[in-house]
């Protein structure tokens, strides 16, 4: 069985989940703490990233080279790109491109090395789709079947599988969205982790699977809206689809 790499950027995202970890260890490395253990039988590794490409980078680094997991999770909130994707929908990543670089000047220029990663994107494996697709459409049925009596029952979220956008900045004005939206307009969502992950997953030919929740438009209310969802919703939510991914 696959040992997991469990990452959330901030301690809402999955931080409860270290109450279910069998045989739990934590180690220290830099930074951050790794807590070690199982779940379900399951072997884990969780780590909170912190904000940010660099966080999630050095993160994904360090559970591949010194604890050797087989695939990398990431569970968050994400902004909305698209106008039929409401807050509270899930995204599953097919995609994941860091709508930040823009390296077009240099397109085609004589004499310049293509970049290694063309467009800074990264395609999400048809398994690790799967796998965390499962997951969420599980925690939907369960919804379905009232089996959370802590979240709200008007909760019926869609799910969506596309491409995730990743930049090192919280959008949060319309004008912000169009540039993005502009450049990359198959994007469902941005965040400040995911593609990171991805390049890195990249790297070391490891699997990676990106879910997101969408906590907020991206617009001038973003702020607002996100900090209701970081302190209402987004824990009971995340941590339900994160426990789907050890049954
Ligand atoms: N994560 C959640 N909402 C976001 C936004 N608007 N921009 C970047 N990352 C986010």
């Amino acid at each position: 069985t696959m040992k997991t790499g469990l990452i959330g950027a901030m301690r809402e995202e999955i931080l409860l989940l270290e109450h279910d970890i069998q045989n739990l260890k934590v180690h220290q490395y830099g930074a951050r703490k790794f807590y070690e253990g199982t779940i379900g039988g399951k072997e884990v590794v969780m780590c909170l990233s912190g904000w940010g490409k660099v966080a999630a980078a050095s993160t994904a680094t360090t559970l591949i080279n010194v604890f050797n997991v087989d695939q990398l999770v990431f569970i968050g909130m994400a902004g909305s790109l698209m106008e039929n994707l409401q807050i509270g929908d899930i995204v599953v990543g097919d995609q994941l491109i860091q709508h930040d670089v823009d390296l077009s000047r240099l397109d085609g220029f004589h004499g310049i090395e293509p970049p290694f990663y063309k467009k800074f994107r990264f395609p999400v494996r048809q398994a690790a789709q799967r796998r965390a697709l499962e997951a969420v459409k599980q925690f939907t049925y369960n919804l379905h079947d009232d089996k959370y009596p802590n979240i709200n029952k008007q909760y019926r979220p869609k799910i969506h599988i596309g491409a995730i956008g990743t930049g090192d900045q919280f959008v949060a004005s319309q004008k912000g969205k169009d540039k993005i939206v502009e450049r990359h307009p198959e994007l469902y969502c941005t965040e400040m982790e995911g593609a990171a992950i991805g390049q890195v997953a990249a790297d070391y030919n490891v699997p990676c699977s990106v879910i997101r929740i969408i906590s907020d438009n991206a617009d001038e209310e973003a702020h607002s809206t996100f900090a209701k969802f970081l302190f209402e919703d987004i824990s009971k939510i995340s941590v339900e689809i994160a426990r789907l991914m050890f049954v």
